[in-house]
């Protein structure tokens, strides 16, 4: 097995969350920040939704703007990354019966002072969807007082005051339970940007 996926897969079974701090090669990171931005400058990204149905932008909520992606993305980059997490999709499936069927992704980039109120990455009537919310960061050089913490609540419900503040560094992998942790992003100095995924199950369409 990869050796970078066997810590992933070790703390994932005990913590229900990973932090991997360089998940993929500097370059790539760097080939998919510009890509990211280059996108963003043509007009591709939209304001986020929030809900199902994804009628809702709301930027109190959070304020972020998005792009979906695909695996048949032209970018070479893009291709890279999509098939680095199907290999991570096998492992998990291999060594914690995840039965994780499908990824979906999109780009985030949140403006300077946009931030994500504290929510579950799972929706009404979909619960059994999402499983597992990944993030990779795409910020070359982040300093601790840019802010912009993903800060992820270790307890069993959202008011629990036990956090955990992760700054949204260059190459870094955050994964967790999607089910079970809150979470947020805290406003930021500078833009920030990220590929945000979910490992999917079958959905029972009922
Ligand atoms: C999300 C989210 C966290 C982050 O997009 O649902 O919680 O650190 N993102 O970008
Ligand atoms: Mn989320």
């Amino acid at each position: 097995m990869h050796t970078l996926f066997a810590p992933i897969i070790d703390s994932l079974a005990t913590r229900g969350y990973a932090i991997c701090d360089d998940f993929l090669p500097e370059n790539l990171v760097n080939d998919l920040a510009k890509i990211a931005l280059k996108r963003q400058q043509n007009g591709e990204l939209s304001a986020a939704k929030t809900g199902k149905n994804s009628k809702n932008a709301n930027a109190k909520l959070r304020g972020d703007y998005t792009q979906w992606l695909d695996e048949n993305d032209v970018e070479a980059a893009i291709q890279a990354y999509f098939s680095q997490m199907d290999a991570l999709r096998s492992a998990l499936n291999a060594s914690l019966f995840m039965g994780l069927q499908s990824f979906e992704t999109h780009f985030a980039i949140y403006p300077v002072g946009g931030a994500y109120q504290r929510h579950l990455d799972q929706f009404a009537g979909a619960e059994n969807a999402r499983q597992l919310s990944s993030i990779l960061y795409l910020n070359n050089h982040w300093q601790a007082d840019d802010g912009g913490e993903l800060r992820l609540y270790l307890g069993e419900n959202a008011i629990s005051e036990i956090n955990l503040d992760i700054l949204p560094s260059g190459g870094k992998l955050v994964l967790f339970l999607s089910a079970k942790f809150w979470h947020e992003v805290l406003p930021a100095k500078r833009a920030r940007m990220s590929l945000t995924g979910w490992f999917r199950a079958r959905e029972n369409l009922i």
